[in-house]
């Protein structure tokens, strides 16, 4: 179970599996129960069937590469949507810059990542300003770097979700939403985007998208938007959600 807390209770005593079993014959209670039912979360389903309350506590690793800080502000927006949800906590790290001095700590900010971070966490989050369209260097040099957590399936199963900031409106940000997309697929991690239940996705004006949250700064630098922000918490906290209810299954 490693670092995560798991708690086991008899959840209701009617819908443990002996109940089930008595009033409904195995084989057909699991295809009723999903005609009979809308969308119920995945440790939902596991709390039914088993009849145990499952608990799990979960960390979502937030990791980014941002210059000029607004990369890094997105991810304090992800952050404050990360912690809404109850037994779910935040870690940010960052990446160094390509070609500098190799320092460990930077100046300032948040530590940079150790690769047993990435391994160890329950969930992702990855941001980097739009370089020509693509990911920064820093952040594919960073990721390149871990082929030994490709090789021992570390990330297999756990949710990532993607960010980024860009210049001009048209310059890049879903291409490079996608570039994070794809080495995160190749890790076997469940991609979270933004569903477009979410309001702030129909009235932005700038960024924000449902491939993952997104600034646009403008010639002006441009402060967040308040959709930028919202359609950043909200994937933050799709995230937790989502990273929570994985942990209860492979908890349980
Ligand atoms: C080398 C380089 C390439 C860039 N390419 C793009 C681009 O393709 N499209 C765009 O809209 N902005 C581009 N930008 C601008 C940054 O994406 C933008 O200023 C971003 O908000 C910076 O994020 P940060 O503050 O986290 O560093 C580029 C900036 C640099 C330095």
């Amino acid at each position: 179970m490693g670092r995560i807390r798991a708690y086991r209770g008899l959840a209701r005593r009617g819908t443990d599996r002996t109940a089930d079993r008595q009033t409904n014959p195995p084989s057909t209670s699991h295809s009723n129960a999903r005609r009979q039912s809308n969308y119920r979360a995945p440790s939902e389903q596991r709390l039914k069937s088993n009849g145990l309350l499952i608990y799990c506590m979960a960390e979502v690793l937030i990791l980014y590469y941002s210059r000029h800080g607004r990369t890094a502000e997105l991810a304090n927006e992800i952050r404050q949507g990360v912690i809404l949800e109850a037994n779910c906590t935040a870690k940010i790290r960052t990446v160094p810059p390509i070609g500098s001095t190799k320092i460990d700590v930077p100046e300032k900010g948040p530590p940079y990542i150790r690769k047993e971070e990435l391994a160890q966490c329950d969930g992702l989050a990855l941001g980097s300003p739009t370089r020509f369209g693509n990911m920064a260097a820093p952040m594919k040099y960073f990721i390149d770097s871990t082929s030994d957590l490709w090789i021992s399936g570390s990330l297999i199963n756990k949710p990532a979700a993607v960010f980024t900031s860009s210049n001009s409106m048209h310059g890049g940000q879903e291409t490079t939403l996608t570039s994070m997309m794809l080495p995160l697929l190749h890790h076997g991690m469940v991609l979270v985007g933004v569903p477009y239940s979410e309001p702030a996705l129909h009235s932005t004006r700038t960024g924000g998208t449902p491939y993952g949250a997104s600034h646009f700064d403008g010639s002006e630098k441009l402060p967040l938007s308040t959709e930028e922000v919202q359609v950043a918490k909200t994937l933050g906290r799709r995230l937790a959600r989502i990273t929570l209810q994985l942990r209860a299954l492979s908890c349980s």
